[in-house]
């Protein structure tokens, strides 16, 4: 978004808008820098305190992705209180206050505006060791990706408000979506993870770019490793399908390579914009097996060693 604009200048910006990556860290001294991050979303399902849950675990999510370690938060609000009604605001900041106090972090306040259609997300501000951090491009050649949580959340909001998927058939999976990153993140560091990023907006292929361009290698991917949502590619094989699908796919295209003969719902799901989506950890490859074991044997239990990364001339993602 801000590609055109000076990038910043000043040395103790750490990360700034350059490398698409998840939140900008600023050093403060040898030892602690601050974390920075804003993310709201509309509603991806119609229960409020859902609502709230998935939004405040997917604005935390980029804190943890810079592998730091969230101290407050402020709420962003638009609501149409009038239409509406204050109690499904309620729930919605109930949903939200849930996991900000979960992630051990304090809610101090935030701002609302009235608005036609209702988002809501948090302002999140964290620390994180200078010499720590995570970003999305120190992948190296050899390493193992891991990813953490299914992929699916798109078209699964989707059907549901199309009432193609009834809510009984979300609601089981709605704990997942919602989980914190924090604990992969927690088992994922003793491991010396080489890169990080969260699976959003863009997709498991467009994030998957950002940390191949980002690190200047190829990354294969084998299709058949990935996790999914149940009913993710049912949902795709009946027509539904998200706003962000063909945006995503566009925006790999030139640097993806496709081995394998994929249907077409299984191809869409590659471009499945995420919310609250898991992490995507790039590992030595001699530690990558056990790095699945603890983070299955923490309760991660869909984490999947999903691809590797190789050296290549120009960076690409190569599906298996
Ligand atoms: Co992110
Ligand atoms: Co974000
Ligand atoms: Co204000």
């Amino acid at each position: 978004m801000l590609k055109g604009f000076p990038p910043p200048t000043d040395p103790n910006v750490l990360v700034g808008f350059e490398t698409n990556d998840d939140a900008a860290v600023y050093r403060l001294n040898e030892d602690h820098a601050i974390v920075s991050t804003v993310d709201f979303i509309t509603p991806p399902v119609d229960d409020p305190v859902w609502f709230g849950r998935i939004a405040a675990a997917n604005s935390l999510s980029d804190v943890y992705a810079m592998g730091g370690r969230p101290l407050t938060a402020l709420s962003l609000v638009m609501f149409p209180a009038r239409k509406l009604g204050l109690e499904i605001l309620r729930g919605i900041l109930q949903g939200g206050y849930e996991k900000v106090a979960e992630a051990g972090a304090s809610l101090c306040g935030g701002h609302s505006v009235e608005d036609e259609e209702p988002k809501y997300g948090l302002a999140v501000t964290g620390l994180v060791n200078p010499r720590r951090i995570l970003t999305n491009t120190g992948v190296r050649p050899g390493d193992v990706l891991i990813l953490t949580k299914p992929i699916g959340t798109g078209v699964l909001f989707n059907a549901n408000r199309s009432r193609k998927l009834p809510w009984s058939e979300i609601e089981p999976v709605l704990t997942e979506v919602a989980a914190l990153n924090r604990l992969a993140l927690e088992v994922a560091l003793p491991f010396e993870i080489s890169a990080c990023t969260d699976v959003t907006g863009f997709g498991l292929l467009g994030h998957t770019q950002e940390m191949a361009v980002g690190s200047r290698i190829g990354i294969r991917l084998d299709f058949s490793a990935l996790p999914i949502y149940p009913n993710a590619l049912a949902m795709y094989r009946k027509g539904e399908t998200t706003g962000s699908n063909a945006a995503n796919r566009k925006l790999v295209q030139d640097r993806l390579r496709m081995s394998v003969k994929l249907s077409r719902e299984q191809e869409e799901l590659l471009f499945d914009p995420q919310t609250s989506g898991g992490l995507l950890l790039a590992v030595a490859s001699d530690r990558a097996q056990r790095l699945v074991e603890a983070l299955h044997a923490a309760g991660v239990k869909t984490a999947r060693a999903i691809g590797e990364a190789y050296p290549t001339v120009r960076s690409e993602i190569h599906v298996v």
